[in-house]
């Protein structure tokens, strides 16, 4: 059996930790005052520049709720947050929106392409934020295509997201962009939004998603992409990083879960503001007023400034 206490280097969700814990924040306290988490995504104004995670098949991994998609998703609505939905189908995604939530619908990278085009058309009938695909979930573990819950997995290409696109009115949204070329090809496919990340570490080695995020945002810089970023924002100063190396908002992820196990929608709301006060302080240290004054010019890596 392995042994837990021992690191495994190929890792990335502990690469990603390291490295977002290596960022260090310096002290901007005269001026300072309270700070406001108001953020405007896709167009709306939210409360906080936080938004729920893509989750999905949680009755595996919380047998104990009933249906936690649809509670988390009601703290999104309570707390006016982006809320983020992963696979599902269409019927439940229905139930989803139900609860009234401003939700992406994330739809996965099917290679029946006719399914993806299906559930775009339900999620904008339906009243859906935004839709989107994880890009990086096309292969298993052994190489080959992924198969989920029967449904084999398939290559997406520029042009085939460029036809998702066109397919909708709704933003369309490219989540699992772990690389500035990939950024590019989704910009020049007409994304509205992309998601830097490595889907909890899905492929071994991969690079923490804020080590490449300035780079993402000077390669995009003028289009009007707007870059989120997620992978191991478990904190209101993991926010503050991402944030500050140039995200327009960030997805925590399984941050969520053992609150939303315990105590339902709650619980999950009891995190959130756990992160939205860590969020706010940090912001109030360093005289940022508004999220838009966060900045690189704040941040020290090694005994060097980053900004
Ligand atoms: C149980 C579980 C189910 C997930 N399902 C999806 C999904 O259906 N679609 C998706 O895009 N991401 C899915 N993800 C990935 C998350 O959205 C997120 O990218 C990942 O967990 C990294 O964030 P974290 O480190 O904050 O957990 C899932 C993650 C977990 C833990």
């Amino acid at each position: 059996m392995a042994d837990k206490t021992v690191k495994n280097p190929a890792d990335a969700n502990g690469i990603t930790r390291d490295y977002l814990d290596s960022i260090l924040i310096e002290e901007r306290i005269i001026d300072a005052t309270t700070a406001s988490l108001e953020t405007e995504i896709l167009g709306q104004k939210f409360s906080t520049p936080i938004m729920m995670p893509a989750l999905s098949f949680l009755r595996a991994f919380l047998p104990e709720r009933e249906n936690a998609m649809i509670e988390y998703s009601r703290a999104a609505m309570n707390m006016n947050m982006v809320n983020w939905a992963g696979m599902t189908d269409n019927e439940d995604f229905g139930k989803i929106l139900a609860t009234g939530a401003k939700t992406v619908r994330v739809i996965k990278p099917f290679a029946d392409k006719d399914k993806v085009f299906d559930e775009i058309a339900f999620a904008e009938q339906n009243g859906a934020f935004a839709v989107g695909m994880d890009i990086d979930h096309v292969f298993g573990d052994d190489g080959g295509y992924d198969v989920v819950a029967d449904y084999p997995m398939g290559t997406q290409t520029k042009e085939d997201i460029r036809s998702y696109v066109e397919a909708t009115k709704l933003p369309f949204v490219v989540k699992g962009v772990l690389s500035v070329s990939d950024a590019v090809k989704c910009a020049e496919s007409g994304a509205a939004a992309i998601v830097v990340s490595h889907h909890r570490g899905r492929m071994p080695f991969a690079i923490p998603p804020l080590m490449l995020l300035p780079d993402v945002c000077k390669a995009l810089e003028g289009s009007k992409v707007e870059i989120f970023v997620d992978c191991g924002m478990n904190s209101g100063a993991d926010a503050y990083k991402a944030l500050a190396l140039g995200a327009k908002a960030v997805l925590t992820g399984r941050a969520i879960m053992p609150p939303l196990a315990k105590e339902g929608t709650e619980g999950v709301e009891k995190q959130i503001d756990k992160m939205n006060r860590e969020l706010a302080m940090l912001m109030g240290y360093t005289g940022c007023a508004r999220t838009e004054d966060i900045s690189a010019d704040a941040l020290w890596l090694n005994g060097k400034k980053l900004g």
